[in-house]
């Protein structure tokens, strides 16, 4: 491993804000905050909104700068990711965020029911060929209603036409609440300063001139939900190069 990652992680384990807890450890120790996320670890009784697979967590600080009387936590399993916005946190002394290192798959683990009111899922992998690996599958959603407050958000942010599609299906076979629905939020006019924050993968996903898309919905009920057929959607071609690559001759995407 690299001397900057060691540094990185060796700062992680020194931040109030960043929490560690990968699978080995979980099932060692257990998650000491569950229910008590407020009163033992914010010290406030702020809503809670989780930002998963938050990469370097650009969405959670600035939800949290901007909104002091919420609190905020990132989650992802790479810690020298999250390093980036844990810092931020650490030197700039935000008291409403945190970061927490933990597989999404056990996210149910670190929260009591009712604890979150708001997630957001930013730029997932769309996992065309895996319908359980997608972070809006039935397996993901119903862990997220185990936690969810009753009437809670759930925003997903993608580059990804698979992804929204197969989302949106999703959400319309299971008779969800559309609160925001668009396949290119920053044409539609529907852009505001929340859904406006850029990511950094979303940075290299418009700088290739993809268009972005947002779906912000309810789920009214979280038991027997069904999954929608996907098997008609077209793959998102352009994944199979890397976010820098200029575009492949032999691909014809009027979108690349
Ligand atoms: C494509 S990146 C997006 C990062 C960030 N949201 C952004 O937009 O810049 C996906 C992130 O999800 C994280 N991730 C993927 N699967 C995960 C899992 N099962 N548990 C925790 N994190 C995961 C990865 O480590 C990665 O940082």
């Amino acid at each position: 491993m690299g001397k900057n990652k060691l540094k990185k992680f060796a700062d992680m384990s020194t931040f109030r804000c960043a929490l560690q807890y990968p699978r080995e450890v979980l099932l060692k120790e257990g998650f000491p905050y569950v229910g008590k996320w407020h009163e033992d670890f914010f010290g406030n009784e702020g809503g809670i909104t989780l930002e998963l697979g938050c990469g370097k967590g650009e969405y959670t600080v600035a939800l949290a700068k901007s909104n002091p009387a919420r609190n905020y936590i990132g989650v992802d399993i790479k810690g020298a990711r999250m390093w980036s916005g844990a810092k931020e946190v650490e030197e700039t002394g935000i008291g409403n965020a945190a970061f927490l290192r933990a597989e999404i798959e056990n996210i149910d683990k670190f929260f009591a029911p009712g604890e979150v009111d708001e997630i957001w899922i930013t730029f997932p992998d769309p996992q065309m060929q895996k319908t359980r690996k997608r972070l809006t599958s039935v397996r993901f959603l119903q862990m997220y209603g185990k936690f969810l407050k009753p009437g809670g958000v759930i925003n997903l942010k993608t580059d990804s036409p698979f992804l929204y599609e197969y989302t949106r299906r999703l959400a319309e076979l299971n008779g969800f609440e559309m609160l925001v629905n668009t396949d290119d939020l920053y044409g539609s006019g529907m852009a505001d300063p929340v859904s406006s924050i850029k990511t950094y993968y979303e940075s290299q996903w418009l700088s290739r001139g993809k268009k972005i898309k947002l779906l912000s919905m309810r789920v009214p009920d979280f038991s027997n939900l069904q999954e929608p057929d996907s098997s008609d959607i077209e793959k998102d071609d352009y994944r199979a190069y890397p976010r820098h690559t200029v575009q492949p001759q032999n691909v014809s995407s009027p979108d690349l």
